[in-house]
């Protein structure tokens, strides 16, 4: 490489880190050769098929094919004097995190003559890159450098997030290695956190166990707004505003899923209880989300009775918007959960149901909003999509049975639901309910009619 080129990029993992991490890279200027296990993945990919929904990640794949080359082998990855791990590390049974992929690929690593450095974006464990960077001197591979730079972007916004992070996170051995991955960043002009390895891999589980509690706090704050009168939505305008404490997750609704948090939570947990420490917060938190979820079912109740044959349409199946990815989607822990009280259950999601197909069993998949309300009982909001903010319009209202909407991200404005002639169920929205409901028992009364 002469001076001022940019170092040519491996990747391993053509999932969303793996994909994004190259395709960014690929716009920045890098050559890219991404790798991956799947052999359709890869195919897709060279025929110029974008294997998951992800938005501007379509054009800047095109953009940069020049510069991006995909492949099912080892070797070519490893032609690369920097190669990023973009694997899953999905949980086990006992709730660590599954690190076989990351081993995969440490394993694979052939004798290489070049100085590298593998980095690992990955979501790993704290000791992981001390476990990692013991196996590769054990194997004669001391020349290969090991930095851990976690990744923190979400699906639905995953490109904006990596060209315009709010800080970088650099973890090396040595001081060498950590300048190099942080050259890769230059041109984003971002914080760069230097760290030691383990306190990189720390930093990534950290945050995210924070803003798991940020929803947690609000969801229980939610409830004790319920019970008391108060309205979630503008207690946490309220209590955002304090710089202390800030506006961002501190969105009511039914609790997290997806790809990161429930698995990072558990691994969290884990990790320290396998270090001898309980850590008691972390599981109120965890506890909280799974109990959240499962307050829908007594509001669909309060309304409906018995939910023994009555049917039910849960809109928004992807584990949030913007994304078909359905790990850990609360859908999938609503779905069963209906289905075991004997309601029908339908399911809608603009870009998620052919996941769905195969992960909820049992739902009827509708194509559209109408064809999913057509004849239900209720309607529960469970991912806040942007077509369901027009979800209040009088052909849909009739078209159900009882016009319930159960919204579980607080996305759509009491008032206007209830004008709109919808019965109408939020959360932690109770200052709403007092304002707004006649005295009378008349709603409930007219859905049994
Ligand atoms: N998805 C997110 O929003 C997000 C955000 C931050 C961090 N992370 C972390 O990044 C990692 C990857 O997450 P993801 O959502 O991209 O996962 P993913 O499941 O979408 O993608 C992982 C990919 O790695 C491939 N793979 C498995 N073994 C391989 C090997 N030996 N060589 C090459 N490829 C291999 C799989 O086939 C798959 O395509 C995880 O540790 C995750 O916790 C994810």
């Amino acid at each position: 490489m002469s001076a001022g080129e940019k170092p040519k990029i491996g990747v391993f993992g053509a999932g969303w880190v793996g994909l994004v991490t190259g395709a960014c890279f690929a716009e920045l200027g890098h050559e890219v050769i991404v790798r991956d296990v799947l052999p359709e993945r890869i195919a897709a990919l060279e025929s110029g098929r974008v294997p998951l929904h992800e938005p501007e990640l379509p054009e800047l794949l095109e953009r940069n094919r020049e510069r991006l080359t995909f492949t099912l082998e080892v070797d070519d990855a490893v032609s690369a004097p920097i190669m990023f791990v973009c694997v899953g590390t999905p949980p086990t049974y006992s709730g660590d995190a599954d690190l076989s992929a990351v081993w995969t690929v440490v394993d694979q690593l052939p004798e290489l003559e070049e100085r590298a450095i593998l980095v690992m974006k990955s979501t790993v464990p704290v000791g992981t890159g001390e476990k990692v960077r013991a196996a590769l001197d054990a194997r004669g591979l001391a020349h290969v450098g090991y930095v851990s730079n976690p990744e923190f972007l979400s699906e639905g916004s995953a490109v904006r997030d990596f060209m315009h992070p709010d800080r970088v996170v650099v973890g090396a051995f040595t001081e060498a290695d950590g300048a190099a991955v942080t050259a890769l960043y230059e041109p984003l002009e971002t914080t760069v956190v230097q760290a030691d390895v383990a306190s990189a891999e720390m930093i990534k589980l950290a945050a995210n166990a924070f803003l798991m509690t940020r929803i947690s706090f609000i969801n229980e704050i939610a409830n004790v707004c319920e019970a008391t009168g108060a309205d979630v939505v503008k207690v946490a305008e309220g209590v955002g505003l304090d710089h202390r404490l800030g506006p961002h997750f501190l969105r009511a609704g039914i609790g997290w899923g997806g790809s990161c948090f429930p698995k990072d939570g558990v691994a969290l947990k884990q990790l320290a209880s396998n270090s001898g420490y309980h850590f008691q917060l972390l599981n109120a938190v965890i506890e909280v989300n799974e109990l959240q979820k499962r307050r829908v079912v007594g509001k669909l109740a309060k309304h409906l009775g018995s939910l023994r044959g009555k049917t039910i349409a849960l809109l928004g199946l992807a584990f949030k918007p913007n994304t078909n990815d359905m790990r850990d989607a609360p859908s999938l822990i609503l779905a069963p959960r209906l289905l075991a009280e004997g309601a029908v259950v339908r399911g809608w999601d603009p870009v998620a149901l052919e996941e769905a197909k195969q992960a909820l069993r049992g739902v009827e998949l509708s194509e559209t909003l109408l064809e999913a309300l057509t004849d239900a009982d209720g309607a529960v909001i469970v991912t806040e999509w942007d077509e369901l903010s027009g979800l209040l319009t009088s052909e849909l209202r009739d078209a159900m049975r009882t016009p319930l909407i159960v919204d579980g991200r607080n996305l759509l404005d009491p008032g206007e639901a209830r004008a709109a002639g919808f019965v109408y169920e939020s959360i932690g929205r109770a200052a709403h309910d007092l304002d707004v409901l006649p005295e009378t028992e008349e709603p409930e009364t007219k859905l049994h009619q």
